[in-house]
């Protein structure tokens, strides 16, 4: 299935209105994971990016690109939306970096140029991981790390589609999980957790962590309404891995 049409539709219609919601508080701080704004100081997934070439996949309006790239890292955008692209160039600080339009289904990249390749619920979720994980894999040097973050397969299952939530009531199948219907024919994907592990497997990625990041009680999801209260604090919203490619 070729969802590159459909998404790339979706995000260049709605990326005014995405960036004027969600960009005060993606862009208010910098490295912050997932919906609930999780440091990655806490989580220590991304680590030091000092020297190192990375590329965010689905970059959106860059908020985590520009960081990295004042922090030193040779940092390259890629985002299928044009008007995302040009989100990003607007908000871009005084270190350029390059910005991309690709997918991350086909990325157009040399094979080992990245030292790291990461997502902030990104490319990862808006191209079928059988097809974006081993195009990641492919431009990462040996050694070179994929780290990204993901929808959790309970928040997918615990969704309900027409109040726009999460409940404590299973909703849909565990092993229905693959692709998410979303606005304008668009499409996301989720993988159960055996179907990640497979995926990572098979592109040649050791997986170094699965972080489930876990906000403390009390904590808003600043980024939308889909959880109530606590909900993540009881059952993990995301997935966040960490894995490497191999030196040998
Ligand atoms: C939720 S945003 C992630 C960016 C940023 N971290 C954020 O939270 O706003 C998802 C991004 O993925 C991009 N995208 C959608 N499909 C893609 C694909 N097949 N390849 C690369 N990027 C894609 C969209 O254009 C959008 O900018």
């Amino acid at each position: 299935m070729d969802s590159i049409p459909a998404n790339r539709r979706l995000w260049n219609r709605i990326s005014g209105a995405y960036q004027d919601e969600h960009d005060p508080r993606i862009g208010a701080a910098p490295r912050l994971w997932g919906m609930y704004s999780l440091p990655d100081a806490h989580l220590h997934a991304l680590g030091d990016v000092t020297g190192k070439r990375v590329l965010e996949l689905g970059c959106g309006a860059g908020q985590w690109s520009r960081v990295l790239a004042a922090e030193g890292a040779t940092v390259v955008g890629l985002d299928l939306s044009e008007a995302q692209l040009a989100a990003a160039d607007r908000a871009m600080g005084a270190t350029r970096y390059p910005l991309v339009q690709g997918a991350a289904e086909q990325l157009p990249f040399a094979t080992e140029s990245f030292d790291l390749v990461f997502c902030d619920f990104g490319g990862l979720s808006w191209a079928p991981p059988h097809l974006a994980v081993p195009q990641a894999a492919r431009i990462l040097r040996r050694g070179g790390r994929l780290v990204f973050n993901v929808a959790s397969p309970w928040f997918e299952a615990c969704y309900d589609e027409p109040a726009g939530r999460v409940t404590t009531t299973l909703r849909q199948d565990y092993f229905g999980l693959h692709t998410i219907a979303e606005d304008d024919g668009a499409t996301s994907y989720q993988l159960t957790y055996g179907g990640w592990v497979r995926v990572l497997r098979g592109a040649g990625l050791i997986i170094d962590d699965l972080i489930e990041p876990r906000p403390e009680p009390g904590t808003a999801n600043g980024y939308n309404e889909t959880d109530p209260p606590d909900w993540a604090h009881r059952w993990p919203a995301e997935l966040l891995w960490v894995t490497h490619k191999p030196s040998v």
